[in-house]
């Protein structure tokens, strides 16, 4: 039976080059080079009571090429045999497929065959930690089996609000816009709102200088909210809150908006970071916006 080209060029690549590439070649490489210099030596006969046990194996364990010992199976986003065989890269553990995805390759890049999880469904475990899919809860399980960890539900655990990303203080001079911004992981998602201390209303209330906007990401179950004043006076001044709101529990963040006048500006000594070139930040005014729709 013919050799797959791919082996063959390994195998001169091995030869070639054996002192120089195998201590730092990668390992999935090395496993291959392993496996084409133990050829022809061991599949003629299993000895099962030969074989080493694997330990540690985060992503199960499978046959090795021989069909005969146990080994560790290749994690979620290993390189793999595509034709699901183990016979060079490795084979795939439980609940994952080798697959070819040339979907998000930079020019030039060559695809390589990837071990990538069968399910993109969430997972709530018994220790309270939400996992991406079962592929991450396996990896965890595997990894300590004394944990008794065990699925409590489908879909992300119920979590209060966090803040993954907070509304920075920001000052500026009078007539020019400013934007808060607010990032909140929580399952159910959150809602936010914006106020600002001293004044009870929700804004944007009727000011029409204020806006807000909400959009969900920029991860999965986040919710990122904008606060933007537009034209800010000096009874803009204050402090600003972001309140976030899902059934279990709330988390507020705060910051502060200082307005100068040109002259307060002049006082201090402090400058703008960017000339005061129209043009210039009319660009950079709309180019910020691009991102938020
Ligand atoms: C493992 O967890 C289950 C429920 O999740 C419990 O019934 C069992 O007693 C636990 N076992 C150990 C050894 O902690
Ligand atoms: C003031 O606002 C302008 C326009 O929004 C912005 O380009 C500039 O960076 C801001 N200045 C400071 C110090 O934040
Ligand atoms: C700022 O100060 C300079 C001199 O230091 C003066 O010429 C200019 O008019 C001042 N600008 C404002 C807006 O007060």
């Amino acid at each position: 039976m013919a050799k797959p080209a791919s082996r063959q060029f390994a195998f001169l690549l091995l030869l070639g080059n054996w002192a120089l590439s195998l201590p730092s070649a990668p390992d999935y490489l090395q496993r291959g080079w392993q496996r084409l210099l133990e050829e022809g030596e061991n599949c003629l006969s299993c000895r099962p009571e030969d074989c080493p046990s694997p330990r540690g194996c985060l992503a199960g364990a499978v046959r090795d090429h021989c069909d005969c010992c146990w080994e560790c199976a290749n994690l979620e986003g290993q390189i793999c045999d595509l034709d699901n065989t183990n016979h060079f890269y490795g084979k795939c553990g439980d609940h994952l497929e080798c697959r070819l995805d040339a979907g998000d390759l930079r020019h030039g890049e060559v695809p390589e065959p990837q071990c990538t999880c069968l399910s993109n469904q969430a997972l709530c475990g018994s220790d309270g930690k939400t996992y991406a899919q079962i592929c991450k809860f396996q990896e965890v399980l595997n990894a300590r089996p004394v944990a008794n960890l065990s699925v409590a539900h489908k879909g992300p655990c119920e979590s209060e609000p966090q803040i993954m990303s907070p509304p920075y203080d920001i000052w500026n001079v009078t007539g020019q816009d400013v934007i808060f911004g607010c990032e909140v992981f929580a399952y159910p998602m959150a809602s936010i709102e914006w106020r600002k201390d001293g004044a009870e209303m929700l804004l944007p209330g009727d000011d029409p200088h204020i806006s807000v906007q909400f959009r969900g990401g920029p991860q999965k179950y986040e919710v990122t909210g904008w606060l933007q004043i537009q034209g800010v006076r000096v009874t803009d001044e204050g402090t600003y809150r972001c309140f976030a709101k899902n059934k279990v529990g709330e988390v507020t963040a705060l910051a502060s908006l200082t307005v100068l006048t040109p002259e307060q500006l002049n006082v201090t000594g402090l400058t703008l970071p960017q000339p005061p070139n129209r043009d210039f930040e009319d660009e950079a005014e709309s180019e910020e916006w691009d991102d938020y729709y």
